[in-house]
Protein backbone atom coordinates (compact mmCIF):
# COMPACT_ATOMS: atom_id res chain seq x y z
CA UNK A 1 0.00 0.00 0.00
CA UNK A 2 1.34 3.52 -0.84
CA UNK A 3 2.13 5.35 1.76
CA UNK A 4 -0.46 9.15 1.32
CA UNK A 5 2.88 10.77 1.70
CA UNK A 6 3.52 9.95 -1.31
CA UNK A 7 1.07 12.01 -3.14
CA UNK A 8 0.81 15.06 -4.46
CA UNK A 9 -0.83 16.61 -1.71
CA UNK A 10 1.06 16.18 1.42
CA UNK A 11 0.28 15.53 4.96
CA UNK A 12 -0.34 18.69 7.60
CA UNK A 13 -0.60 19.02 11.04
CA UNK A 14 -4.12 20.02 12.15
CA UNK A 15 -3.15 20.41 15.52
CA UNK A 16 0.60 22.82 15.04
CA UNK A 17 -1.70 24.71 12.30
CA UNK A 18 -4.42 25.43 15.10
CA UNK A 19 -1.50 26.13 18.05
CA UNK A 20 0.44 28.63 16.48
CA UNK A 21 3.51 28.25 18.92
CA UNK A 22 4.79 25.50 17.39
CA UNK A 23 5.22 25.74 13.70
CA UNK A 24 7.01 22.45 11.93
CA UNK A 25 8.98 23.26 9.24
CA UNK A 26 7.46 20.79 6.26
CA UNK A 27 9.38 20.95 3.34
CA UNK A 28 8.07 18.61 -0.02
CA UNK A 29 10.84 17.84 -1.08
CA UNK A 30 11.84 15.70 2.29
CA UNK A 31 8.53 13.73 2.38
CA UNK A 32 8.96 12.97 -1.42
CA UNK A 33 12.15 11.02 -0.89
CA UNK A 34 10.93 9.45 2.98
CA UNK A 35 9.83 5.82 3.02
CA UNK A 36 7.25 4.18 4.59
CA UNK A 37 5.65 3.50 8.03
CA UNK A 38 8.15 1.18 8.48
CA UNK A 39 10.24 3.72 9.55
CA UNK A 40 8.11 6.07 10.98
CA UNK A 41 6.93 2.88 13.61
CA UNK A 42 9.66 1.38 15.06
CA UNK A 43 8.98 -1.79 17.12
CA UNK A 44 12.08 -3.19 19.53
CA UNK A 45 11.99 -5.97 21.88
CA UNK A 46 14.17 -6.00 24.68
CA UNK A 47 15.41 -8.98 26.63
CA UNK A 48 13.79 -8.16 30.05
CA UNK A 49 10.19 -8.06 27.73
CA UNK A 50 9.52 -4.54 27.69
CA UNK A 51 8.46 -3.91 24.31
CA UNK A 52 8.74 -0.65 22.92
CA UNK A 53 7.12 1.37 20.13
CA UNK A 54 8.73 4.56 18.94
CA UNK A 55 7.19 6.84 16.68
CA UNK A 56 9.83 8.36 13.94
CA UNK A 57 8.09 11.36 12.05
CA UNK A 58 10.17 13.93 13.76
CA UNK A 59 9.66 16.21 10.93
CA UNK A 60 5.77 15.44 10.78
CA UNK A 61 5.61 15.72 14.54
CA UNK A 62 4.70 12.35 14.24
CA UNK A 63 1.76 12.61 12.41
CA UNK A 64 -0.20 9.69 11.53
CA UNK A 65 -0.93 8.13 8.14
CA UNK A 66 -2.92 4.86 7.66
CA UNK A 67 0.49 2.69 7.26
CA UNK A 68 1.67 3.91 10.03
CA UNK A 69 -2.28 3.04 11.85
CA UNK A 70 -1.94 -0.53 10.24
CA UNK A 71 2.00 -0.76 11.44
CA UNK A 72 1.28 0.17 14.96
CA UNK A 73 -1.55 -2.19 15.43
CA UNK A 74 0.05 -5.06 13.86
CA UNK A 75 2.96 -4.55 16.76
CA UNK A 76 0.16 -4.46 19.23
CA UNK A 77 -1.55 -7.31 18.04
CA UNK A 78 1.75 -9.30 17.65
CA UNK A 79 2.85 -8.32 21.56
CA UNK A 80 -0.37 -9.21 22.70
CA UNK A 81 0.08 -12.60 21.82
CA UNK A 82 3.85 -13.20 22.74
CA UNK A 83 4.44 -14.53 26.11
CA UNK A 84 7.92 -12.77 26.34
CA UNK A 85 6.53 -9.48 26.48
CA UNK A 86 5.23 -8.08 29.60
CA UNK A 87 4.95 -4.79 28.64
CA UNK A 88 4.56 -1.80 26.24
CA UNK A 89 6.17 1.52 26.46
CA UNK A 90 5.25 4.10 24.10
CA UNK A 91 7.81 7.06 23.03
CA UNK A 92 8.37 9.52 20.13
CA UNK A 93 12.30 10.12 18.82
CA UNK A 94 11.49 13.44 19.06
CA UNK A 95 11.64 15.62 22.33
CA UNK A 96 8.88 18.11 20.21
CA UNK A 97 6.17 15.58 19.84
CA UNK A 98 5.18 12.43 21.29
CA UNK A 99 2.07 12.76 17.95
CA UNK A 100 0.51 15.91 16.66
CA UNK A 101 -2.57 14.20 14.84
CA UNK A 102 -3.36 12.11 11.80
CA UNK A 103 -2.17 12.88 8.41
CA UNK A 104 -5.28 15.34 7.05
CA UNK A 105 -4.09 17.28 3.77
CA UNK A 106 -4.44 14.48 1.12
CA UNK A 107 -7.40 12.57 2.86
CA UNK A 108 -9.28 15.72 2.12
CA UNK A 109 -7.61 15.85 -1.13
CA UNK A 110 -8.78 12.06 -1.88
CA UNK A 111 -12.49 13.20 -0.48
CA UNK A 112 -12.44 16.43 -3.14
CA UNK A 113 -11.63 13.83 -6.34
CA UNK A 114 -14.00 11.36 -5.20
CA UNK A 115 -16.47 11.63 -2.57
CA UNK A 116 -17.09 8.09 -2.20
CA UNK A 117 -13.21 7.47 -2.31
CA UNK A 118 -12.65 3.99 -0.23
CA UNK A 119 -9.93 5.96 1.81
CA UNK A 120 -11.80 7.74 4.50
CA UNK A 121 -13.63 4.38 5.65
CA UNK A 122 -10.16 2.69 6.00
CA UNK A 123 -8.45 5.70 7.93
CA UNK A 124 -10.87 6.15 10.43
CA UNK A 125 -11.35 1.53 10.73
CA UNK A 126 -7.94 1.76 11.23
CA UNK A 127 -7.87 4.79 13.69
CA UNK A 128 -10.53 3.72 15.39
CA UNK A 129 -9.81 -0.16 15.52
CA UNK A 130 -6.65 0.93 17.28
CA UNK A 131 -7.77 3.16 19.72
CA UNK A 132 -10.23 0.10 20.93
CA UNK A 133 -7.28 -2.23 20.30
CA UNK A 134 -5.20 0.33 23.10
CA UNK A 135 -8.33 0.95 25.37
CA UNK A 136 -8.67 -3.00 26.00
CA UNK A 137 -5.21 -4.35 26.07
CA UNK A 138 -4.36 -7.32 27.87
CA UNK A 139 -0.78 -6.24 28.84
CA UNK A 140 0.37 -2.96 30.57
CA UNK A 141 0.75 -0.03 27.83
CA UNK A 142 2.13 2.82 28.92
CA UNK A 143 3.03 6.20 26.67
CA UNK A 144 5.23 8.76 27.30
CA UNK A 145 3.44 11.49 26.50
CA UNK A 146 6.42 14.54 25.82
CA UNK A 147 5.78 17.43 24.32
CA UNK A 148 3.03 17.81 21.58
CA UNK A 149 -0.08 14.92 22.11
CA UNK A 150 -3.25 15.95 20.15
CA UNK A 151 -5.82 14.86 18.44
CA UNK A 152 -4.91 11.15 17.68
CA UNK A 153 -1.96 11.69 19.54
CA UNK A 154 -4.72 11.71 22.75
CA UNK A 155 -5.88 8.61 20.84
CA UNK A 156 -2.84 6.51 20.98
CA UNK A 157 -1.83 7.90 24.70
CA UNK A 158 -4.76 8.92 26.77
CA UNK A 159 -7.23 5.45 26.69
CA UNK A 160 -3.93 3.25 27.64
CA UNK A 161 -3.11 2.18 31.36
CA UNK A 162 0.04 4.21 32.30
CA UNK A 163 -0.41 7.85 30.81
CA UNK A 164 3.18 10.06 31.53
CA UNK A 165 2.98 13.58 30.95
CA UNK A 166 6.37 16.18 30.93
CA UNK A 167 6.04 20.04 31.77
CA UNK A 168 6.67 19.82 27.75
CA UNK A 169 3.63 17.90 27.16
CA UNK A 170 0.73 20.00 25.10
CA UNK A 171 -2.70 18.53 24.85
CA UNK A 172 -5.28 19.53 23.08
CA UNK A 173 -8.21 18.63 20.54
CA UNK A 174 -8.72 21.33 18.06
CA UNK A 175 -11.01 19.68 15.14
CA UNK A 176 -13.53 21.99 15.56
CA UNK A 177 -11.42 24.40 14.18
CA UNK A 178 -11.37 22.61 10.59
CA UNK A 179 -14.81 21.67 10.48
CA UNK A 180 -14.34 18.26 11.70
CA UNK A 181 -15.30 17.10 15.20
CA UNK A 182 -13.38 15.97 18.15
CA UNK A 183 -12.99 12.09 17.74
CA UNK A 184 -10.62 9.74 18.65
CA UNK A 185 -12.89 8.61 21.71
CA UNK A 186 -12.35 12.12 23.50
CA UNK A 187 -15.77 12.06 24.29
CA UNK A 188 -15.31 9.12 26.53
CA UNK A 189 -12.30 10.23 28.34
CA UNK A 190 -14.50 13.87 28.39
CA UNK A 191 -17.51 11.86 30.30
CA UNK A 192 -15.43 10.87 33.30
CA UNK A 193 -13.63 14.66 33.79
CA UNK A 194 -14.52 16.52 36.81
CA UNK A 195 -17.97 18.05 36.67
CA UNK A 196 -19.95 15.59 35.43
CA UNK A 197 -17.60 15.38 31.85
CA UNK A 198 -17.83 19.43 31.91
CA UNK A 199 -14.09 20.03 31.71
CA UNK A 200 -13.91 17.91 28.71
CA UNK A 201 -16.79 19.09 27.23
CA UNK A 202 -15.05 22.81 27.80
CA UNK A 203 -11.65 20.60 26.57
CA UNK A 204 -13.38 19.61 23.28
CA UNK A 205 -16.02 22.56 22.56
CA UNK A 206 -13.25 25.14 22.44
CA UNK A 207 -10.22 23.56 21.33
CA UNK A 208 -8.32 24.37 24.51
CA UNK A 209 -4.71 23.72 25.14
CA UNK A 210 -3.79 22.41 28.48
CA UNK A 211 0.01 22.86 28.88
CA UNK A 212 0.47 22.35 32.35
CA UNK A 213 1.04 18.92 34.20
CA UNK A 214 -1.18 19.84 36.96
CA UNK A 215 -4.31 20.50 34.55
CA UNK A 216 -3.14 17.24 32.60
CA UNK A 217 -3.66 15.44 35.88
CA UNK A 218 -6.72 16.60 36.50
CA UNK A 219 -8.60 16.36 33.48
CA UNK A 220 -7.37 12.60 33.58
CA UNK A 221 -5.33 12.62 30.19
CA UNK A 222 -1.83 12.07 32.67
CA UNK A 223 -1.56 9.19 35.42
CA UNK A 224 1.75 10.52 36.21
CA UNK A 225 3.98 13.80 36.11
CA UNK A 226 7.33 13.12 35.31
CA UNK A 227 10.00 15.96 34.57
CA UNK A 228 11.27 15.14 30.91
CA UNK A 229 15.08 15.51 32.34
CA UNK A 230 13.73 12.17 34.07
CA UNK A 231 12.44 10.69 31.77
CA UNK A 232 15.33 8.96 29.80
CA UNK A 233 16.07 7.46 33.42
CA UNK A 234 12.97 6.10 33.79
CA UNK A 235 13.04 4.41 30.62
CA UNK A 236 16.39 3.01 31.61
CA UNK A 237 14.88 1.53 34.83
CA UNK A 238 12.03 -0.42 33.05
CA UNK A 239 14.33 -1.83 30.81
CA UNK A 240 16.16 -2.81 33.44
CA UNK A 241 13.51 -4.48 35.49
CA UNK A 242 13.17 -8.26 36.29
CA UNK A 243 9.33 -8.83 35.73
CA UNK A 244 7.15 -10.56 38.60
CA UNK A 245 4.08 -12.40 37.71
CA UNK A 246 2.60 -9.13 37.84
CA UNK A 247 3.97 -6.32 35.65
CA UNK A 248 1.41 -4.37 36.23
CA UNK A 249 2.51 -4.29 40.31
CA UNK A 250 6.17 -3.27 39.02
CA UNK A 251 5.23 -0.77 36.59
CA UNK A 252 3.17 1.11 39.34
CA UNK A 253 5.89 0.86 41.62
CA UNK A 254 8.56 2.12 39.14
CA UNK A 255 6.25 4.98 37.96
CA UNK A 256 5.34 6.01 41.43
CA UNK A 257 9.26 6.31 42.35
CA UNK A 258 9.39 8.54 39.43
CA UNK A 259 5.98 10.41 39.92
CA UNK A 260 6.18 14.40 40.68
CA UNK A 261 4.16 16.82 42.42
CA UNK A 262 3.43 19.68 39.96
CA UNK A 263 3.96 22.46 41.26
CA UNK A 264 0.69 24.61 40.48
CA UNK A 265 -2.82 23.73 41.77
CA UNK A 266 -4.78 23.09 38.50
CA UNK A 267 -6.18 26.11 37.09
CA UNK A 268 -9.05 24.31 35.62
CA UNK A 269 -9.69 23.10 39.64
CA UNK A 270 -10.27 26.62 40.35
CA UNK A 271 -12.60 27.48 37.58
CA UNK A 272 -14.52 24.22 37.54
CA UNK A 273 -17.27 25.76 39.19
CA UNK A 274 -17.54 28.46 35.98
CA UNK A 275 -16.81 25.20 33.79
CA UNK A 276 -19.54 23.42 35.04
CA UNK A 277 -22.16 26.54 35.25
CA UNK A 278 -20.89 26.77 31.22
CA UNK A 279 -19.98 23.46 29.51
CA UNK A 280 -22.64 21.18 31.87
CA UNK A 281 -24.58 17.99 30.30
CA UNK A 282 -27.13 19.47 27.63
CA UNK A 283 -26.16 22.96 28.04
CA UNK A 284 -26.89 23.63 23.97
CA UNK A 285 -23.97 25.43 22.40
CA UNK A 286 -26.28 29.02 22.58
CA UNK A 287 -26.86 28.72 26.22
CA UNK A 288 -22.95 28.20 26.91
CA UNK A 289 -22.41 31.23 25.07
CA UNK A 290 -24.45 32.84 27.16
CA UNK A 291 -23.81 32.03 30.19
CA UNK A 292 -19.67 32.51 29.36
CA UNK A 293 -20.92 36.12 28.37
CA UNK A 294 -22.39 36.49 32.01
CA UNK A 295 -18.99 35.78 33.52
CA UNK A 296 -17.33 38.25 31.48
CA UNK A 297 -18.64 40.59 33.99
CA UNK A 298 -17.58 38.56 37.07
CA UNK A 299 -15.36 40.77 39.39
CA UNK A 300 -12.50 37.62 39.39
CA UNK A 301 -9.85 38.91 36.17
CA UNK A 302 -8.97 34.90 36.26
CA UNK A 303 -12.90 34.28 35.47
CA UNK A 304 -13.10 37.01 33.02
CA UNK A 305 -10.03 35.88 31.10
CA UNK A 306 -11.04 32.35 31.14
CA UNK A 307 -14.19 33.47 29.55
CA UNK A 308 -12.26 35.70 26.88
CA UNK A 309 -10.68 32.78 26.07
CA UNK A 310 -13.37 30.25 26.05
CA UNK A 311 -15.43 32.80 23.54
CA UNK A 312 -12.84 32.84 21.56
CA UNK A 313 -12.08 29.32 21.44
CA UNK A 314 -15.82 28.50 20.68
CA UNK A 315 -15.61 31.23 17.80
CA UNK A 316 -13.22 29.36 15.81
CA UNK A 317 -15.16 26.25 15.73
CA UNK A 318 -17.90 25.53 12.30
CA UNK A 319 -20.95 26.03 13.92
CA UNK A 320 -22.37 22.89 12.85
CA UNK A 321 -19.13 20.99 14.52
CA UNK A 322 -20.00 22.72 17.64
CA UNK A 323 -23.76 21.88 17.79
CA UNK A 324 -22.95 18.17 16.68
CA UNK A 325 -19.81 17.80 19.60
CA UNK A 326 -22.47 19.38 22.24
CA UNK A 327 -25.08 16.87 21.24
CA UNK A 328 -22.62 14.02 21.04
CA UNK A 329 -20.63 14.82 24.72
CA UNK A 330 -23.93 15.30 26.06
CA UNK A 331 -25.13 11.67 25.26
CA UNK A 332 -22.31 10.01 26.61
CA UNK A 333 -21.74 11.66 29.59
CA UNK A 334 -24.99 10.90 30.17
CA UNK A 335 -24.80 7.05 29.28
CA UNK A 336 -22.10 6.95 31.54
CA UNK A 337 -22.73 3.83 34.48
CA UNK A 338 -26.01 2.85 32.16
CA UNK A 339 -24.90 -0.49 31.29
CA UNK A 340 -28.23 -0.77 29.03
CA UNK A 341 -26.87 2.08 27.01
CA UNK A 342 -24.08 1.44 24.08
CA UNK A 343 -22.22 4.88 25.01
CA UNK A 344 -21.47 3.47 28.40
CA UNK A 345 -18.40 1.32 26.59
CA UNK A 346 -15.42 2.75 24.71
CA UNK A 347 -16.15 0.36 22.06
CA UNK A 348 -19.96 1.42 21.82
CA UNK A 349 -18.76 4.79 21.38
CA UNK A 350 -16.34 4.35 18.57
CA UNK A 351 -19.14 2.78 16.53
CA UNK A 352 -21.21 5.80 17.19
CA UNK A 353 -18.15 7.94 16.40
CA UNK A 354 -17.36 6.17 13.27
CA UNK A 355 -20.92 7.27 11.88
CA UNK A 356 -20.22 10.15 12.63
CA UNK A 357 -17.22 10.82 11.59
CA UNK A 358 -18.12 9.30 8.03
CA UNK A 359 -20.51 11.49 7.46
CA UNK A 360 -19.10 14.67 8.82
CA UNK A 361 -15.77 14.16 6.79
CA UNK A 362 -17.56 14.71 3.87
CA UNK A 363 -19.57 18.01 4.92
CA UNK A 364 -17.91 20.80 3.38
CA UNK A 365 -17.12 22.41 6.34
CA UNK A 366 -14.39 20.19 6.49
CA UNK A 367 -12.71 20.79 3.16
CA UNK A 368 -13.04 24.25 3.91
CA UNK A 369 -11.28 24.06 7.47
CA UNK A 370 -8.54 22.11 5.79
CA UNK A 371 -8.13 25.08 3.20
CA UNK A 372 -8.51 27.69 5.44
CA UNK A 373 -6.18 26.73 8.66
CA UNK A 374 -3.69 24.25 6.32
CA UNK A 375 -3.80 25.15 2.85
CA UNK A 376 -4.14 28.81 2.08
CA UNK A 377 -3.80 29.60 5.76
CA UNK A 378 -6.36 32.66 5.48
CA UNK A 379 -7.39 31.52 8.94
CA UNK A 380 -10.96 32.64 7.16
CA UNK A 381 -13.10 30.13 6.94
CA UNK A 382 -16.39 30.21 5.28
CA UNK A 383 -18.73 27.84 7.32
CA UNK A 384 -22.19 26.28 6.19
CA UNK A 385 -23.94 27.32 7.52
CA UNK A 386 -22.02 30.60 9.21
CA UNK A 387 -24.16 30.54 12.21
CA UNK A 388 -25.68 28.44 15.23
CA UNK A 389 -29.25 29.23 14.65
CA UNK A 390 -29.32 28.44 11.28
CA UNK A 391 -27.64 24.23 12.01
CA UNK A 392 -30.40 22.46 12.01
CA UNK A 393 -30.90 19.54 14.62
CA UNK A 394 -32.36 17.31 12.39
CA UNK A 395 -28.89 17.04 10.67
CA UNK A 396 -27.42 16.88 13.82
CA UNK A 397 -29.62 13.86 15.01
CA UNK A 398 -29.15 12.39 11.64
CA UNK A 399 -25.47 11.63 12.10
CA UNK A 400 -26.08 9.31 14.80
CA UNK A 401 -27.90 6.92 12.63
CA UNK A 402 -27.06 4.05 11.83
CA UNK A 403 -24.98 3.88 8.52
CA UNK A 404 -26.88 2.77 5.22
CA UNK A 405 -27.25 -0.80 3.72
CA UNK A 406 -24.07 0.01 1.74
CA UNK A 407 -21.81 0.85 4.53
CA UNK A 408 -20.71 -1.68 7.23
CA UNK A 409 -20.82 -0.49 10.41
CA UNK A 410 -17.17 -0.22 12.69
CA UNK A 411 -16.64 -3.82 13.80
CA UNK A 412 -14.52 -3.50 17.24
C1 LIG B 1 -29.42 15.09 29.43
O1 LIG B 1 -30.28 14.54 28.46
C2 LIG B 1 -30.39 13.13 28.50
C3 LIG B 1 -31.24 12.70 27.31
O2 LIG B 1 -32.39 13.45 27.21
C4 LIG B 1 -30.95 12.70 29.85
O3 LIG B 1 -31.01 11.31 29.92
C5 LIG B 1 -30.06 13.23 30.96
O4 LIG B 1 -30.59 12.92 32.21
C6 LIG B 1 -29.86 14.74 30.83
N1 LIG B 1 -28.88 15.14 31.83
C7 LIG B 1 -29.04 16.18 32.62
C8 LIG B 1 -27.91 16.47 33.57
O5 LIG B 1 -30.04 16.88 32.60
C1 LIG C 1 -29.84 31.71 20.88
O1 LIG C 1 -29.76 32.85 21.67
C2 LIG C 1 -30.23 34.03 21.05
C3 LIG C 1 -29.97 35.17 22.01
O2 LIG C 1 -30.43 34.86 23.29
C4 LIG C 1 -31.68 33.87 20.69
O3 LIG C 1 -32.15 35.03 20.05
C5 LIG C 1 -31.83 32.67 19.79
O4 LIG C 1 -33.19 32.46 19.49
C6 LIG C 1 -31.25 31.44 20.43
N1 LIG C 1 -31.28 30.35 19.48
C7 LIG C 1 -31.61 29.11 19.78
C8 LIG C 1 -31.54 28.12 18.67
O5 LIG C 1 -31.91 28.77 20.91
Amino acid sequence: MRSLVGRAHFLSLLSSALCKSSKPSISLRTFATMADAEEFVKGNVHSNGVAVLTLDRPKALNAMNLDMDIKYKKYLDEWELDPKIKCVLVDSSSPRAFCAGMDIKGVVAEIQKDRNTPLVQKIFTAEYSLICKISDYKKPYISLMDGITMGFGIGLSGHGHYRIITERTALAMPENGIGLFPDVGFAYIAAQSPGGGSVGAYLGLTGKRISTPSDALYVGLGTHFVPSGNLGSLKEALLATSFSKNPHVDIKELLARYNSSPESEARLKLLLPQISSSFGENKSVNETIEELKRHQSSTDSTVVEWADEALQGLGKGAPFSLCLTQKYFSKVASAQGKNDNELSTLSGVMKTEYRIALRSSLRQDFAEGVRAILVDKDQNPKWKPSNLEEVHQSEVEASFQPLGPEVEDLRV
